[in-house]
């Protein structure tokens, strides 16, 4: 990436204006309405980003038909439910982060998924006392209560213009005449074929003749079809309650699993305040917890605010960077958890003050080992979960990101619905101190109990400016947050969203204690440097599958572009 001039020339009076960065209490009617946004301004058109086309095209559908950037939201994400179901649908949860361009709200949609009533830490243990990744990451034991069908629900009765009848209309459609798989879903398929081959449901629908499905085979989902049919016709009630929750709860408990329809009765979709950090004359709106995402962004932007980039080599700059990353990843595994649950030092962790130790924590031509900073290891992601990006001819906007986890969730599907459950429960710090799927360690502050959420990554978020505003985020577990930060200090750094997309990704989560780097990210001369400077750099397979929407205030014109590592995205504007 590159961190070049906008930096030099905004430093001086950065340094003489230091920004903040704060979650507030729940948002009031009109949240933080910004200075910096021209409300009246409207781009007269639209444009969205995902990673699908069938989904981009879905929510430019609802668009044409009526529908602003809420209800595309809803026909996009239930649209991946069926057609990128590797990545999120039904049966996981989504975060959002959304402006409603009427009155300059801005929020927080917690969809994530909570822990069933029934839950038990012990049930991820191996007899031994070793943690159990079978149950943590396969089967009915593996999933939370879904989020995301109550999610679109509240979408599009608290935002929408349309009725769901109307925005779920295209998944549905797709589900019940069919569409042929892409690479992805199929080798999604392929690699987890031996598990879905443990539930009869899972190898039903992913499996034909006991085989992924071929290039090419029209591939129909009429369980989805009329589970999503329900829920248009009965809201969220259509999956909570009623024929499709009891078809839920019988498949989960055959299979071993803990869920109650009285779980699912009680799944409540939660609005909050989101985090909003000013840095370098924009304003980013972000994930709160039970994401770590936005507090992780706000951490790493105040540090790097007092930096006299201007004074250093690219090196030195990724330098900053980089330790940025690895202090705020210490905090994201020593207290981040779910808000409802923990109390956590949001004000400290917010806070510039803060930021300015962490800062002069650092050694200004040295790698701090993560085993010198007190505190309390990685796989790598793979193509899963999803996020997109939207911004409607209003400039309502929206930025969603949604799971079900690991690639294909649990791989279980639960008889009679269609729905593929997610394997969120190995979000939780399930074992303290042990790492998760990738890699990420928690404290107690992740426990698993009964009603909770597990903390996330996911980082939707919005960069507000005077000029240019951006709708931004990605999948990657751990490396989403480091992602978006580095599409973050792109943008403000005058890039496009092509530009953002496609900008080559370093990643350091401060256990293990490495640089994750992608083939060409740093030149001989800066990789040396970094070397020399003590940071283990370690080449790794391109991750991530970003999806971003920018507004260019100047010229009212929308740009959408989609990660160019993956050919099935797509960027459009109508
Ligand atoms: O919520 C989280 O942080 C994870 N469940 C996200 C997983 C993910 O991004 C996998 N992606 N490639």
């Amino acid at each position: 990436m590159s961190l070049a001039p906008r930096w030099r020339v905004l430093l001086l009076s950065l340094l003489l204006t230091c920004g903040s960065a704060y979650a507030t209490d729940p948002p009031s009617q009109v949240a933080h309405a910004p200075a910096a946004v021209a409300q009246a301004q409207k781009p007269g058109h639209a444009a969205i980003a995902s990673a699908n086309f069938l989904a981009t095209n879905a929510g430019l559908e609802v668009i044409k038909a009526g529908g602003n950037a809420f209800d595309a939201a809803v026909a996009v994400a239930s649209t991946l439910s069926v057609v990128e179901p590797e990545s999120s649908g039904l049966g996981g949860g989504f975060m959002a982060v959304l402006r409603r361009a009427s009155d300059g709200r801005e929020v927080f949609i917690d969809a994530r998924e909570v822990a069933p009533a029934a839950v038990n830490a012990k049930d991820y243990l191996k007899s031994d006392g070793t943690p159990d990744r079978d149950t943590a990451l396969n089967g009915p034991l593996s999933a939370g209560i879904p989020g995301e069908p109550a999610g679109l629900a509240w979408l599009a009765e608290h935002y929408g213009r349309l009725p769901l009848k109307q925005s779920l209309a295209p998944a549905i459609r797709i589900a019940r005449d069919g569409f042929e798989p892409d690479s992805r879903l199929r080798g999604s398929i392929e690699e987890r074929a031996d598990d879905l081959r443990r539930w009869p449901a899972s190898a039903a629908k992913y499996l034909v003749d006991g085989k992924p499905p071929v290039e090419g085979r029209t591939w129909r989902d009429p369980d989805q079809a009329r589970t999503l049919q329900t829920i248009a016709d009965r809201g969220g009630d259509g999956f909570y309650k009623g024929e499709v929750a009891k078809k839920l709860v019988a498949a989960v408990r055959a299979a071993g699993g803990n869920w109650s329809e009285a779980d699912l009765a009680a799944y409540q979709v939660k609005e909050r305040a989101p985090i909003s950090v000013d840095y370098r004359g924009y304003r980013i709106v972000t994930a709160p917890p039970p994401s770590s995402g936005g507090v992780a962004v706000a951490e790493i932007l105040n540090i790097l605010r007092g930096v006299e980039t201007e004074k250093l080599d690219r090196a030195h700059r990724i330098h900053y960077v980089i330790e940025a990353m690895r202090r705020a990843f210490r905090d994201h595994n020593d207290y981040l958890g779910d808000p409802d649950f923990v109390k956590m030092p949001l004000d400290m962790l917010l806070s510039p003050y803060y930021a300015d130790g962490l800062r002069q924590s650092i050694l200004p031509d040295r790698a701090t080992p993560s085993s010198m900073l007190p505190s309390s290891a990685a796989r790598d992601p793979g193509p899963h979960t999803t996020h997109f990006s939207i911004i409607d001819k209003d400039g309502n906007m929206i930025a969603v990101t949604s799971t079900v986890n690991y690639t294909l969730g649990s791989t279980f599907v639960a008889a009679g619905t269609g729905v593929l459950l997610n394997d969120e429960m190995d979000d939780f710090a399930l074992v303290p101190n042990k790492p998760n799927v990738y890699g990420l360690l928690g404290s107690t502050a992740n426990a698993p109990k009964a009603g909770k959420r597990m903390l996330s990554s996911m980082t939707p978020s919005l960069v507000i400016g005077k000029d240019r505003t951006a709708v931004i985020g990605s999948p990657g577990g751990s490396t989403i947050i480091t992602q978006v930060l580095e599409g973050i200090l792109a943008f403000i750094d005058g890039k496009d969203a092509s530009d953002i997309v496609a900008q080559k990704r370093f990643h350091h989560q401060f256990m293990p204690d490495r640089v994750d780097v992608e083939q060409g990210v740093f030149d001989p001369a800066t990789a040396r440097e970094l070397e020399r400077m003590g940071y283990a750099l370690h080449p790794r397979e391109p991750w991530g599958f970003m999806n971003v929407v920018t507004w260019d205030h100047r010229s009212n014109t929308l740009e959408a572009a989609s990660d160019p590592r993956r050919p099935s995205g797509l960027g459009k504007v109508q």
